[in-house]
Formats: C-alpha cells, structure tokens, sequence
C-alpha cells in the first residue's frame, strides 16, 4: 500500500469510527431522552389522589427530633392511621445543623437528629411510610435555616440519597421575593430548578410547593414539577380570621381562598388549602385560641369535599378519642381521595348556610351542607337546587353518621350545629 492509500483508508477507517461513535451516542441521547420522558410520565402521576400523612409543624415546631419523629410513625402504624392512607412523615423547617462551608452539604442538626437523617428514613421505610423533608426556595428557610438558593442539585442529591420521598419547599428570603418586576417569574424559576433537580435524582418524590398563593402557583405548578401547591397562608387553630387578613388566617378563611380554584385540580397536582388543626386544641407550635370538637370535623369534611391534601398537624401521641374519631372517619377519607379527583365546588349560600357538590366515581356524588353561622340552622333542599338531575333516584349516605337516611323523594333536609358540616354520598338508587 501507497503512502496515499494508507492515509487515505486511515481517514475512510477513522470516519467510519467516527460516524459509529456519533451513531451510537445519538442512539444513546434517544434512549436516556426516553427514559426521561417515562419518568417524567410517572413523576407527574406521583400523586393520583391528594397525598395524606402528618407534618411536624404545627405540634412540634422548632423542637422537632427524631425521637419525636419515630414516636409518631409508630403511633401512625399502631392507631390505624396508616392504614386509613396517611403515609407521609415529613419533618418542616428546624431539622438543620448548617451547611458544611468546604462541600456545601448540608447537614442535620446533630443534638435533634444524633442517628442521622438516613437511619430516621430507614426507621419509618420499615414500618411501611414514606419519608418527607423540607427546604426553602430562598437563601434561608423561614426560621432562617440555610436554604437551598443555588444548592439544589446538591440538595436535592442529599434529599434522595436520605431516602426523601416528600418535599415541601417553602419560599421565604429569595432575594427577588419583595420585587414587584419579575417576583412571578423568579417563583416560577426558583421552583423548576428544584423541581428538576429532584427529578435528575432518579428517585420518585412527592414535591410540595409552599408559595402560599400570592404568585398564583395553580398556574404554573404542574410545569415545574409540583404535585401540591398551597393556596394560601398558614391555617391556624382558628374557626375564621378576617378577609383581608394574610398570615395567620382561619379554616373558614382557607376554604374561601382555595374555591374558584377547583379547574386545577386533579390527579397528579391539587390545591393545598394548608395542614388540617384537627386535634391541636389550642395546644403546640400555632395557636389561634383553638376550635371545637365541631369545627374540627367541619375542616376534615371540607378539606376531603376540597380533594385537598391531608396532612395532619397535631401530636397524635396524644390523640382523643374525638380527634381519632375524625382523623380515622374512612367514609370521608374516601371522598378526599376518590379516584375521579375532582375537587368539589360550592352551589349555593343563603344566610351563612352553605351546600356543596363533589362529583365521585361510579355514578355517585358527594354533598356537603355547612353552616357558618354562629347559631343553628336548618335547611331543606331538592336535586335541582343541589345542581343534580331532578330525574335521577338517589339514596343517601350519611359519612359521619355511618348509615344510609331517609329521605323525601329528590330532597334532603338538615339542621346543623354552629359551624357543623354534614356530608352525604348519594349513589344510584337499586331500582334505577
Ligand atoms: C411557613 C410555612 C409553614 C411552615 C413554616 C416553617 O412559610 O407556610 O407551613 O413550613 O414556614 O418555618
């Protein structure tokens, strides 16, 4: 072979290589694009009904430890709790030690935490719960913790090598957080950066965004990642708080915030009307002067007439038996998280008396009766006030008082309470 011929199949040798190369590597570029379309596809299916566990916010606050944290997953095994749904043992703001100045990894606070997060996580893995932790969009949480403004691959790496499966991210001190210009856009960019960091982890994780609502985020949640979004300020222990107040504000207060936004809704992301107060009586880290036994089962009924996620906030170590009684209610559970996922709507008020509607699977429908007045009431009415087909035979389920009631042909009547809401399912009557 000529010196020409040489270089000349030595070139034709190195092109073919070449090509190969590249083949191979767009070949592999379409496999990994994919993959990541599939998983993508399951991430945004992560949560098909509104996610349920318990968050140590309002019992524990900035005293939350482990040894708080596993008391409370054997306490959610052992009262049935876990088997009512509630899976999700997330700990909120005051977990950290700091962030290390060298790495810039964070770590757990050592005196709170002295077995480290990833054995916490294996401790409730073993009983069969999901493990879920909490970071802020900004440079400091809102206990003025490290944040994880320009960490979040680190963080999010850290989270799903723990065995993180929930995040809830809040968004105090993110440095445009108080500029009227481009606040919106940066929410929305603070929020896709975790959201994709969480997702190039590989691992499945609920991701909970806690914007509180000034920013819109039932518009742009689903797009960067999230599966829950919360639609207002922190709800506390409270029956009501004024219209024009922002934080602290009342069940009452939440329920109207979150209203018109059932269109984004359904399974895979859902409004976040706040943590349910059920059982705090006046008790832990939020007060608000506290509710009754009434006004708790009122919220736990419209959070699941809402789909909304069910996060309880109180220390169930130290249950009663009237915040078991509504925390384990299975009938109202299942409303919350029916399959169809429709978050329920309001059809009419009259006089601080109010009726709701929440479309069910197989036909059915749940309605809702609440009266917010401070003195009892009573109401009578027919399918076509409720917005059902007047033509329609429906029997009633009674969710708190366990038992199918009779009733007129085509109407349903109720006295309540102060504050009392009670909730029926009407399904297809056997002899339609
Ligand atoms: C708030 C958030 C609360 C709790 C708290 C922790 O912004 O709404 O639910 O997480 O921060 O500092």
């Amino acid at each position: 072979m000529s010196g020409f011929t040489r270089t000349i199949a030595c070139g034709v040798f190195v092109l073919l290589l070449l090509c190969a190369f590249t083949g191979c590597a767009e070949k592999a570029t379409e496999k990994s694009t994919s993959q990541q379309s599939e998983f993508d596809k399951e991430w945004a299916q992560l949560a098909k009904t509104p996610p349920m566990g318990w968050n140590s916010w309002n019992s524990t606050g900035v005293n939350v430890s482990e040894e708080i944290l596993r008391g409370i997953a054997d306490e959610i095994v052992a009262s049935g709790l876990k088997d009512a749904g509630y899976t999700y043992v997330v700990i909120d703001d005051f977990w950290h030690g700091g962030r290390d100045s060298i790495t810039g990894i964070l770590y757990e606070d050592p005196a709170k935490f002295p077995s480290g997060m990833k054995a916490l996580a294996d401790y409730i893995h073993e009983k069969g719960l999901k493990f879920g932790i909490y970071s802020d969009a900004g440079t400091k949480t809102c206990g003025e913790m490290p944040g994880s403004y320009g960490y979040e691959e680190k963080d999010a790496q850290l989270f799903a090598d723990w065995g993180v499966d929930y995040l809830k991210y809040d968004y105090c001190f993110c440095p445009d957080y108080v500029s009227a210009n481009n606040d919106y856009r940066m929410a929305i960019d603070r929020y896709k950066a975790m959201g994709d960091a969480l997702k190039a982890t590989g691992r499945p994780i609920i991701y909970s965004l806690c914007e509180w609502g000034p920013r819109s985020p039932w518009l742009w949640g689903r797009e960067v990642g999230g599966h829950l979004w919360r639609t207002s300020y922190d709800v506390y222990d409270m029956w009501d708080s004024p219209r024009n107040a922002t934080s602290p504000i009342g069940i009452m207060a939440s329920v109207d915030a979150v209203t018109n936004l059932s269109r984004f809704a359904g399974p895979g992301g859902w409004n976040d009307p706040d943590m349910l107060v059920v059982g705090l009586n006046n008790t832990g880290n939020i007060k608000g002067g506290g509710c009754n036994d009434i006004e708790y089962r009122s919220q736990m009924s419209m959070w699941c007439m809402l789909a909304a996620p069910l996060m309880i906030g109180s220390d169930i170590r130290e249950m009663n038996e009237s915040t078991r009684t509504i925390l384990l209610n299975k009938d109202i559970i299942a409303i919350d998280q029916d399959e169809l996922g429709k978050q329920g709507f309001r059809v009419f008020r009259k006089d601080g008396m109010e009726a709701w509607q929440k479309p069910l699977s197989g036909d059915r429908v749940a309605i809702a009766f609440l009266n917010r007045n401070s003195w009892d009431g009573s109401l009578t009415t027919n399918w076509k006030e409720l917005e059902l087909d007047p033509d329609i035979r429906y029997s009633a389920y009674d969710v708190w008082e366990h038992k199918s009631v009779n009733h007129p042909e085509g109407e349903l009547s109720v006295n309540l309470k102060p504050h009392e809401c009670q909730v029926f399912v009407l399904s297809l009557s056997q002899s339609e």
